[in-house]
């Protein structure tokens, strides 16, 4: 008998932000927008991929972007660099976001 959805659900994806150390869920919404639920804080300002300012790295996993062009060179993506603002995660990430912090 093979598996089948209802029987092995998808776990849901996670985030982890290093050198933090804190992971909470993905909940299909923006990086940024998922750590400010959880109650931990990015750099941003337009929160439309263009300004780089929340821009940092991702040690592991996959993103997605809700805009066509986001504020990278191809580069900065071949080495991993995101903008959290926009990306959503494909499954697990582990992000380097040496300026995290928690919530007050
Ligand atoms: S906040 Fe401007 S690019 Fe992310």
């Amino acid at each position: 008998m093979r598996p089948d959805a209802t029987s092995h659900p998808t776990p849901p994806a996670t985030i982890t932000l290093q050198p933090l150390g804190c992971t909470f869920p993905a909940d299909g919404k923006t990086i940024l927008q998922a750590a400010e639920a959880a109650g931990f804080t990015l750099p941003s300002s337009c929160r439309n991929g263009t300004c780089r300012t929340c821009l940092c790295r991702l040690e592991s996993g996959a993103v997605r972007y809700l805009v066509e062009w986001p504020g990278l060179s191809i580069e900065e993506k071949r080495e991993d660099y995101l903008l959290p603002c926009v990306a959503v995660p494909v499954g697990d990430v582990v992000l380097k976001a040496p300026l995290a912090k928690r919530q007050p």
